[in-house]
């Protein structure tokens, strides 16, 4: 299989937007009224979830009307949030096929076609001219990325110059190899974690000036915790990402966990922009 395939399959398995369709209804939402906010705790698939979409777009420079890009946008959450607090419109683009069909009928069940077009395909070979977008965003991606510089390079080109660039992942710690299964990786296959100090130097070696690394550490861990003990309990609530995760979700959320608690993990954050 080839590695694009296998993230694909990793992510992604089945009819998507039925399981999400489903947890809906089981949470009892109406979908002909469904909010933004009602979906988020499915749809921003990272443990902190639509908080720290919200927490990052207090951070973006983004106005009304621009053209904002979303690599490895998943089922489109932060793609859509981004676009209804900012009047702007958003592409996303994903490797995974069953997010990228989930993706685009959750947008249509918000009606939201007009400003968010989500299509497959890899933040290493982008399917967008040079210099169209104002800013771009890729939240826990990264991971799963073995060429880190074709990656930026890729993200550097088809933004314009100014733009911002902004992204979140979970970085190697200093501790060793992380525990697995994580949410990205059952195995460590298809797993590519780099430490800050490599992410800010490929940055910087694809052309992006003012890099701003934050430690996310300490947020993500109160997050997992938290997921940890309602899993702990047989209490996840009945609309969440771990409905994604499959079986072994407790395992991973367990992990990632331990992981950042023993620097084998370091979650950080990461802005920066394309020099004018
Ligand atoms: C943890 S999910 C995050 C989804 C979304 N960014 C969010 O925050 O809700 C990771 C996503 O990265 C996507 N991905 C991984 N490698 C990719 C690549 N090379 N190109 C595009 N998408 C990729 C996966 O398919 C998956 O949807």
């Amino acid at each position: 299989m080839s590695e694009n395939n296998a993230i694909s399959e990793h992510w992604g398995k089945g009819d998507v937007y039925a399981q999400i369709i489903s947890a809906l209804e089981g949470a009892g939402k109406n979908l002909d009224t469904l909010t933004i906010e009602e979906l988020g705790p499915v749809d921003h698939y990272h443990v902190r979830g639509f908080t720290a979409t919200v927490e990052l777009g207090d951070q973006l420079p983004i106005m009304s009307g621009q053209h904002i890009l979303d690599i490895g946008c998943g089922l489109g959450g932060p793609a859509r949030y981004l676009a209804h607090r900012f009047a702007c419109k958003v592409s996303g683009v994903d490797i995974t096929t069953a997010f990228v069909d989930a993706a685009n009928k959750l947008t249509s069940l918000l009606k939201m076609n007009d400003r968010v077009v989500i299509q497959r395909g890899d933040g290493n070979q982008l399917p967008y001219d040079d210099s169209v977008f104002d800013g771009g965003i890729t939240l826990h991606v990264t991971m799963n990325v073995s060429d880190r510089p074709q990656f930026f390079a890729e993200a550097f080109r088809v933004l314009k110059p100014g733009a911002f660039f902004a992204m979140t992942e979970h970085g190697l710690g200093p501790a060793g190899s992380p525990y697995y299964p994580l949410p990205w990786s059952e195995d460590g296959s298809e797993a590519f974690l780099v430490t800050p100090e490599d992410t800010e130097a490929f940055l910087e070696g694809a052309g992006f000036a003012d890099v701003k690394v934050e430690n996310t550490g300490e947020e993500y861990l109160a997050g997992y915790r938290k997921a940890l003990d309602l899993a702990t309990q047989g209490a996840l609530p009945p609309l969440g990402t771990h409905l994604l995760m499959g079986d072994n979700a407790p395992a991973k959320i367990r992990n990632a966990a331990h992981n950042i608690e023993e620097r084998r993990t370091h979650p950080i954050k990461v802005l920066c922009r394309k020099p004018e």
